[in-house]
């Protein structure tokens, strides 16, 4: 442990993502399940998402968008010293996926492990790396979020199979001691297991000998997402002593466009700040901020300087955000 007090924020160097090669439309899901192109548009926002093909996992997915972050940073695989891996569809019950990305990554120094809190997960690996870095426990962090949910979705559950893919993103996050307001400005965690059983997958080492599906009741999430969400954004606005109109990106968990439409609404976002990829990509849980980000940085949208809000809600439930001066 090395108590520089020199270290006053962890920064974001680099962003990377990876996709699936496999796009399903929503036109490909009605030759499988009974549903509509319009139905699943109009109810989600969802056009497509990519799909694992077989040899694609989350830690290949997740070390392709590492190492694309690493590059995009200008810094060596050499110099991460810590890797978290937001993730619920981990390769194996054990060992933590991030394990075999740093193996991968060829890289030996250091520690990685696996953040388990499903949508809401890289929110939370974002405010585990913030706080190793803080304390001096790691210099330079990769940040990712990785998923293959097709592999816990009932194909035949209409109610939820139209609604994810598979995707992986990730960011460096480094210490600085530069003294201008970049980097991590504010963390806001929470969860609330009392309702565990309106998302959840009916599998698991510990309670049967199958990995599960994936299970939800779509309204009750959508009413708690809205309420919990709106809350997050207003808590760190609040902490920060800001004004919602200071916010120049609002960047969340990409699950449903009517969800995230409805918390613009109550919070009073301006809808050109929201940055959207659900159409393209679905609902990715822990993957779907990272490549949102990387997406926004990519066509220029997220510039450095930019105040750069993140929120994400997810099974447990679990709930969250991070601002970042970027
Ligand atoms: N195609 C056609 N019809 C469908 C489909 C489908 N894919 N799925 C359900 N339906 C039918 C239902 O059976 C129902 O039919 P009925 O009226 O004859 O019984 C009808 O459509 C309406 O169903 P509802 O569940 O009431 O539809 P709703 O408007 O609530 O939309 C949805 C469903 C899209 C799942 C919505 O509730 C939702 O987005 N919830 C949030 C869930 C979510 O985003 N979860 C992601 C994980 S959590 C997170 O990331 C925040």
């Amino acid at each position: 442990m090395n108590n520089d007090s020199k270290i006053f924020r962890s920064i974001v160097k680099g962003v990377g993502a990876s996709l699936p090669k496999k796009i399903v439309t929503n036109k490909d899901l009605t030759m499988t399940v009974d549903t509509s192109e319009e139905w699943i548009e109009e109810r989600t926002g969802i056009k497509e998402r990519r799909i694992a093909s077989e040899g694609e996992t989350t830690s290949s997915l997740g070390a392709e968008a590492a190492q694309k972050a690493i590059n995009n940073s200008g810094l060596e695989n050499s110099d991460i010293d810590l890797i978290i891996l937001a993730t619920s569809t981990p390769d194996n019950t054990f060992p933590a996926s991030a394990t075999a990305i740093q193996s991968s990554l060829g890289i030996r120094k250091g520690y990685a492990y696996d953040m388990q809190a499903v949508c809401s997960g890289f929110v939370f690996a974002i405010e585990a790396a913030d706080n190793a870095i803080k304390v001096g426990n790691a210099k330079n962090a990769l940040v990712i979020g990785s998923e293959t949910f097709s592999r816990i979705i009932d194909w035949d559950d209409r109610g939820t199979c139209v609604l994810f893919g598979d995707g992986a993103g990730a960011i460096v996050l480094s210490a600085s001691d530069d003294a201008s307001n970049r980097g991590v400005l504010s963390n806001h965690l929470h969860s609330d297991g009392r309702y565990g059983d309106l998302l959840y997958v009916d599998g698991g080492p510990s309670t049967s000998s199958q990995v599960g599906f994936l299970r939800m009741d779509g309204k009750g999430v959508f009413k708690h997402a809205v309420h919990n969400l709106s809350s997050a954004i207003i808590e760190a606005i609040e902490y920060n002593n800001l004004n919602i109109n200071d916010i120049d990106w609002f960047v969340p968990h990409q699950a449903n466009k009517r969800i995230l439409e409805a918390v613009s609404k109550k919070v009073g976002l301006s809808k050109d700040k929201v940055i959207i990829t659900v159409d393209k990509h679905a609902n990715t849980s822990a993957a779907s901020i990272p490549l949102a980000i990387n997406d926004a940085v990519e066509e220029g949208k997220i510039k450095p300087g930019d105040l750069v809000l993140l929120e994400a809600m997810g099974g447990g439930f679990s709930w969250g955000s991070t601002l970042i001066r970027w």
